[in-house]
């Protein structure tokens, strides 16, 4: 025995057949239970578990109901049609889990991620995809996402990277504290580890299993983000599999199926009324890696881009200046802005629209005067587009970069997004104002009180800090307004 599978495989349990698990019914003798109902519930580290009748059953009369502690093999409920329901539940990975209803996805997966939540957000329930180039910021952000995003339970299928990522995971997450329950992140997350010295066909199995484990989650009424690193290396699979069997190769040697495999993947997402009618989610978020030189124009990148709502395209001009997280803010989208409003106006702010459209508008309006400005420089800008410039290279290096290993900054609450975003806006509304009266722009954009804005995203307490220095560039802006008007 070696380090490496033997020819022929191996058959590894992936449960504990021994280990004993207390079993709480709640259901009792004479009920009457229908597939997908919850029969009783195990508490799993931090997770309660509900037990469920499969899908599959017919349901029937409870003839006998146990309690106390058993083995996933042993039977707790027996009906009268004879089915003996254990607490273990076996599924074909391939097929998606039944539902009462998909519901539509108005909630958003809050991330903690300035750029995703302010700019881009998805929803519980949505798809997004996560393209990038080699070394890019695709694991760095799968892994923050899988760390910081509001889900209940978190299911890492890391599928043909590199092993040491999925170590990384394994020591760090049971360190980390989830910001909400205070409890070690290992305890919410299922850890699908298929690196890339496994066989090709355990690729497929690691995806399948994944996104089937999460609908079980989903099932029993959590909420469950599904981050798949990286897809494309599933797809390579799928065209290696189908060469060998010698089907027809479509666009670039991938099967013909590829776009039906990864839409009928990305279709298992949703927010749902669950057979035992509670509300749960599955978010789906794959990253996509295009081959070393490729674009976004090869085929797992374009046929991902039809199915998810959102896109968060990172960039290799952004990483190699180290603007991280690499997102590039001008080809990103989310389709799920409209149906997600409410719930910002509701939960953060009534402004919060309004700024996330005003931030865009300024980080377009740098983009269209990027060419004037490197032939000429910003000096030879009109006053007012001097300024613009200044407030959209404060969005970028304050709002949008946001650092993954520091421990305050790599999550950051909707509230403080709110707060920093805010804080910008402020700095442009009196810059604009000042500019108007006459002040030189190269005086505006030259204060020092906004010097301190940046420090803030590594504060805990922040709060008074960015009132003090609103108030200081206030009073800074204010002076430079008195020395013009005389
Ligand atoms: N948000 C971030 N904050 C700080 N550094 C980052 C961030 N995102 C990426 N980086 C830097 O970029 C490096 C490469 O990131 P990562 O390993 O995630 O790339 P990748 O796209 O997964 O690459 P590969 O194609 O090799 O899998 C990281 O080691 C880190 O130094
Ligand atoms: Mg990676």
């Amino acid at each position: 025995m070696g380090n490496f599978i033997e020819r022929g495989g191996v058959t590894a349990p992936g449960l504990s057949h021994e280990k004993l698990w207390e079993f709480v019914p709640t259901v009792k003798k004479g009920d009457t239970v229908v597939p997908g109902m919850v029969i009783g519930e195990v508490q799993e580290t931090n997770i309660l578990t509900k037990i469920m009748v499969s899908p599959r059953s017919k349901g029937g009369k409870v003839t006998e109901i146990k309690s106390g502690e058993f083995t996933i093999d042993d039977v707790v409920c027996t009906l009268d049609t004879g089915e003996e329901i254990k607490m273990m539940q076996v599924w074909p990975v391939r097929v998606p889990r039944p539902v009462t209803e998909k519901q539509n996805p108005d909630i958003p997966l809050v991330t903690g991620q300035r750029i995703l939540d302010g700019l881009f957000p998805i929803a519980k329930g949505g798809t997004a995809a996560i393209p990038g180039p080699f070394g890019s910021g695709k694991t760095v952000t799968q892994q923050a996402l899988a760390k910081w995003s509001d889900a209940q339970i978190v299911v890492y299928i890391g599928c043909g990277e590199r092993g040491n990522e999925m170590t990384e995971v394994l020591t760090e997450f049971p360190e980390l504290e989830d910001p909400k329950s205070g409890k070690p992140l290992m305890e919410r997350t299922v850890l699908i580890a298929n690196t890339s010295n496994m066989p090709v066909a355990a690729r497929e199995a690691s995806v399948y299993t994944g996104i089937t484990i999460a609908e079980y989650f989903r099932d029993m009424g959590f909420d469950v983000s599904l981050m798949a690193d990286s897809t494309s290396r599933w797809a390579e699979a799928m065209r290696e599999i189908s060469s060998r069997l010698e089907e027809m190769p479509g666009e670039e040697g991938y099967p013909a199926y590829l776009a039906a495999r990864l839409s009928e993947f990305y279709e298992r997402a949703g927010h749902v009324e669950t057979l035992n009618h509670e509300s749960g989610s599955v978010t789906v978020i794959g990253a996509v890696s295009p081959p070393p030189g490729g674009d976004f124009s090869e085929p797992v990148t374009q046929n991902t881009l039809r199915i998810v709502k959102c896109f968060w395209a990172l960039d290799a001009k952004l990483s190699q200046r180290r603007h991280f997280p690499a997102i590039n803010w001008l080809n990103s989208y989310s389709l799920y802005l409209d149906t997600l409003s409410s719930w910002y106006d509701e939960n953060v702010s009534p402004e919060w629209n309004g700024l996330r459209v005003w931030a865009m508008e300024v980080l377009q309006k740098e983009a269209e005067l990027q060419e004037i400005v490197q032939l000429v420089g910003s000096d030879a800008l009109p006053d007012e587009e001097q300024i613009t410039i200044e407030v959209a290279r404060m969005l970028r290096e304050i709002f949008l970069q946001q650092n993954a290993f520091d421990p305050v900054d790599t999550y950051c609450s909707t509230e403080k997004q709110y707060d920093i975003m805010k804080s910008i806006k402020v700095y442009a509304e009196l810059a604009y104002g000042a500019q108007r009266i006459g002040v030189p722009p190269a005086k505006i954009v030259t204060i020092v009180s906004k010097n301190d804005l940046p420090q803030v995203k590594f504060m805990k307490d922040y709060k008074s800090e960015i009132v003090r220095i609103t108030k200081a560039m206030e009073a800074e802006v204010g002076t430079l307004r008195e020395a013009y008007q005389k």
